[in-house]
C-alpha cells in the first residue's frame, strides 16, 4: 500500500525549513500532499493562489509531491485522499504545546490518522514564515532562508530589494 502523508500548513510563504521537512519526509513516505489549509489565527500576506504558485515554483525537483489546498478540516482532507499520516516539522520547545494540542485534536477527530513529527534541521530552527515576513518588510536580508521565487515575490510585495543590506 502506498504510504501517503499530508504535509499541512499556511505556507505564507514556503520557507527553506518547509522544503527540508518535505525532502526528509520523502525518505519515510511514498508521496506527500502539501496542503494549504486555513489557520484562522493567522494574518496572511499571500492569497491561496499565490501560496500555491510559490510552492509549485519552489519544488521543481520533487516528483513524489503534490500541492493542494482545502477549505475545511485537515483530517477530512486526509481521509478523502487516502492518507494515514500528517507530517509536521517541530522547531523549538515553543512549538510543542501548539503542535501537541493540534495532534491530539486531530487524533480525537480521526483515530486512523497518525501525526508524525520531524525535528527541523538545525539550520532552520529559528526561521518561521512570520519572522521572515517581518524581516523582509523592513528590507532585511532573508535570501538564505527562502527559495528564490519567494524572495522575488517578497521583494515585489514590499516593493524593495531584500538582499541589499548584507
Ligand atoms: O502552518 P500553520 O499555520 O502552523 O498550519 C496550521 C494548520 C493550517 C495545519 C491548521 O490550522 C489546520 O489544520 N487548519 C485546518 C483546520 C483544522 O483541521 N484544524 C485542526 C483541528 S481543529
Amino acid at each position: 500500500m502506498e504510504k501517503i502523508a499530508i504535509y499541512p500548513g499556511s505556507f505564507d510563504p514556503v520557507t527553506n525549513g518547509h522544503l527540508d521537512i518535505i525532502e526528509r519526509g520523502l525518505k519515510i513516505f511514498d508521496r506527500i500532499i502539501i496542503t494549504i489549509l486555513e489557520n484562522p489565527s493567522k494574518q496572511l500576506l499571500f492569497s491561496v493562489a499565490e501560496r500555491e504558485e510559490l510552492l509549485r515554483k519552489s519544488l521543481p525537483e520533487f516528483t513524489d509531491v503534490e500541492i493542494a489546498s482545502y477549505d475545511g478540516l485537515l483530517v477530512d482532507f486526509a481521509k478523502q485522499r487516502g492518507a494515514h499520516a500528517i507530517l509536521r516539522g517541530m522547531r523549538a520547545v515553543s512549538d510543542f504545546e501548539y503542535e501537541f494540542q493540534m495532534a491530539l485534536m486531530n487524533r480525537r477527530l480521526n483515530r486512523e490518522i497518525q501525526t508524525v513529527f520531524l525535528m527541523t534541521g538545525l539550520r532552520w530552527i529559528f526561521t518561521s514564515s512570520s519572522i521572515i515576513k517581518e524581516a523582509a518588510k523592513f528590507g532585511g536580508n532573508i535570501e538564505s532562508m527562502v527559495p528564490p521565487p519567494v524572495q522575488k515575490k517578497l521583494e515585489e510585495k514590499f516593493n524593495r530589494s531584500i538582499g541589499e543590506n548584507k
